[in-house]
């Protein structure tokens, strides 16, 4: 009798045991919980107040909130505006005769997106110049838009222009523009996104939630130009994402942002492709790492784990953004600092070669005597090396998303600005323009 009553005693310990591991490795594995599991308060769908969302989500809210008021800087970026044209004076000639020249800072924190793009001396707000800025502008800074698509159409709200939309935006970017109110998954809401990547055969309602922590930020870090009169926002991608892919469409569509003064080049800005550039292979995006991984990690608030919604440089929360992955973070922090130096070492060489492309163009154009076919082909090689090199430079890692490719597509951008040069030199037969200057003596960064 006493054997079996051990027997069972021993079996039932075990049993408990198992029993014990599984629930624990069941709550480990469950998503992170919020503090409320029942809504406190509806809210409608496409609400553009962030502070109502908050209610139900407050650890989310208070670290979106934080985006507001970052101010730390890191070696190439970090949260304040300084000024690109101040830290690098060769950029103010890149884009002379484009408002860029004008004013180019450093991004910053979600919450103040609506803020700085009425702030920023690019705009043109006389509605009489056809070079008004439209209401386009607006696609990427604000929670009000994905209600006004859906309201208006996107076809009517590009038409409007900057100042016609202004009564209609009253807040940054928010909630609105990643959730689906009811559900929280993450959404595509810019009808750009939803039609570029139609054209490409992808659905995104497809996408698997990794695919979306990644294609969610494409909503608004990617490339893009405004079609037609009816400044359309359109995504480049309809023969892919890579560099020279774009540049092709852009040829063919017969594209240009502005004509460089004197040299009569038809120019194109890039934006800010981080979305394509990331996905352009980079190491981290083939082992499926996203972007959201990096700068929306989990963080925890006593039981509470959540995305940190203070979305800035990984270089100030390596821990959180890095450690995940990495066991090292000082050793993979210091291989960040390696790539951004030689990206942005390079970049620099670039930006040299591409001025001295401009300067024989000009110089030749002046001479009045230039053989009309090399001088164009001249011109269209300065097109794009200079989108080739904006396309890194515009990029806000500087290289980092994805060293190889950034140093390649500069290596390219090199070749061939100097080629333009050389061009140049060829159409009007003088061999002084192609002289090569190093233009500012300090390295910018
Ligand atoms: C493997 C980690 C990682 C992934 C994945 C990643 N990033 Fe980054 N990101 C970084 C690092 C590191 C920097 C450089 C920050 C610096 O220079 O201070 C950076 C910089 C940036 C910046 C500029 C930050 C600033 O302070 O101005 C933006 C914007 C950005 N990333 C957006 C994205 C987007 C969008 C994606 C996905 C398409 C993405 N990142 C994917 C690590 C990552
Ligand atoms: C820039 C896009 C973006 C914005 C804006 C945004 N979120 Fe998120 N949110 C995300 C991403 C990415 C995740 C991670 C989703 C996943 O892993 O499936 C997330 C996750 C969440 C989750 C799920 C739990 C968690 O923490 O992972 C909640 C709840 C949430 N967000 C609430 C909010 C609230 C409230 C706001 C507005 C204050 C907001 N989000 C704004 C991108 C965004
Ligand atoms: C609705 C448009 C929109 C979406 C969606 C969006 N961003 Fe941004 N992001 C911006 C704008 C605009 C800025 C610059 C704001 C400014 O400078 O005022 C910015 C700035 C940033 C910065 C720089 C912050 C700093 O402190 O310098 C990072 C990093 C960043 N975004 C990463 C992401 C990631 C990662 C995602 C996806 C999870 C994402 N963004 C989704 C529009 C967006
Ligand atoms: C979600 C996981 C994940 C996160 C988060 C992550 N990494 Fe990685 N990282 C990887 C993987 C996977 C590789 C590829 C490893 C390999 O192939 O050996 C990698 C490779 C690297 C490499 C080597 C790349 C190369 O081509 O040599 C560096 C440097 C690096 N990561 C830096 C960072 C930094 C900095 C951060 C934080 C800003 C970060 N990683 C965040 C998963 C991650």
């Amino acid at each position: 009798m006493k054997n079996y009553t051990n027997l069972i005693l021993a079996g039932l310990v075990i049993v408990l045991a198992a029993a014990l591991v599984g629930v624990l490795v069941f709550v480990k594995n469950q998503p992170p919980q919020e503090r409320a599991t029942q809504p406190l308060i509806e809210i409608a769908q496409m609400e553009p107040d962030s502070s109502q969302w908050g209610v139900n989500f407050p650890n989310q809210y208070d670290s979106f909130l934080k985006t507001k008021t970052n101010n730390v800087d890191t070696t190439y970026a970090g949260s304040s505006q300084f000024s690109w044209l101040e830290r690098d004076p060769r950029q103010v000639i890149l884009f002379a005769g484009y408002p860029f020249s004008k004013d180019y800072n450093d991004d910053r924190g979600h919450a103040n997106a609506l803020e700085d793009v009425r702030a920023t001396k690019r705009l043109n707000l006389d509605d009489t110049n056809p070079k008004r800025t439209p209401g386009t502008c607006y696609s990427c800074k604000s929670s009000d838009n994905p209600g006004l698509w859906t309201e208006l159409g996107m076809e009517a709200y590009d038409k409007m222009s900057f100042n016609e939309m202004t009564p209609n935006i009253n807040n940054a970017i928010g909630c609105s523009n990643c959730h689906d109110s009811e559900t929280m998954r993450l959404v595509v809401t810019n009808p750009a996104l939803k039609e570029a990547l139609e054209r490409q055969g992808k659905d995104w309602e497809t996408f698997t939630r990794q695919e979306m922590r990644t294609v969610v930020c494409a909503n608004c870090h990617v490339e893009y130009y405004f079609k037609g009169d009816g400044k359309y926002l359109t995504f480049p991608w309809d023969k892919g994402t890579k560099v020279e892919e774009m540049i092709e469409y852009y040829e063919e569509y017969g594209f240009k942002d502005w004509e460089y003064p004197d040299a009569g080049t038809p120019m194109l800005k890039a934006q800010h492709p981080e979305y394509e550039f990331f996905t352009a292979d980079s190491t981290h995006f083939k082992a499926g790492v996203s972007c959201s991984d990096c700068h929306m990690p989990y963080v925890r608030d006593g039981a509470a784990k959540y995305s940190s919604h203070d979305v800035h440089s990984p270089l100030l929360n390596p821990e959180a953004a890095c450690g995940q992955c990495h066991t090292d973070t000082e050793y993979v922090v210091r291989r960040v600092n390696t790539i951004q130096e030689q990206v942005a070492t390079t970049k620099i060489a670039t930006e040299d070669a591409l001025v001295d492309a401009i300067n024989a163009i000009k110089a030749a154009v002046a001479a009045g005597n230039a053989d009309p076919a090399l001088l164009d082909e001249a011109r269209k090689l300065h097109r794009e090396a200079q989108f080739m090199w904006d396309y890194i430079s515009a990029e806000n890692s500087t290289g980092f998303h994805n060293p190889e490719y950034a140093l390649k597509v500069l290596a390219d951008a090199t070749n061939l600005a100097r080629q333009a040069q050389m061009l140049a030199a060829q159409s009007v037969n003088d061999f002084d323009l192609l002289e090569i200057n190093t233009y500012y003596q300090t390295p910018a960064p």
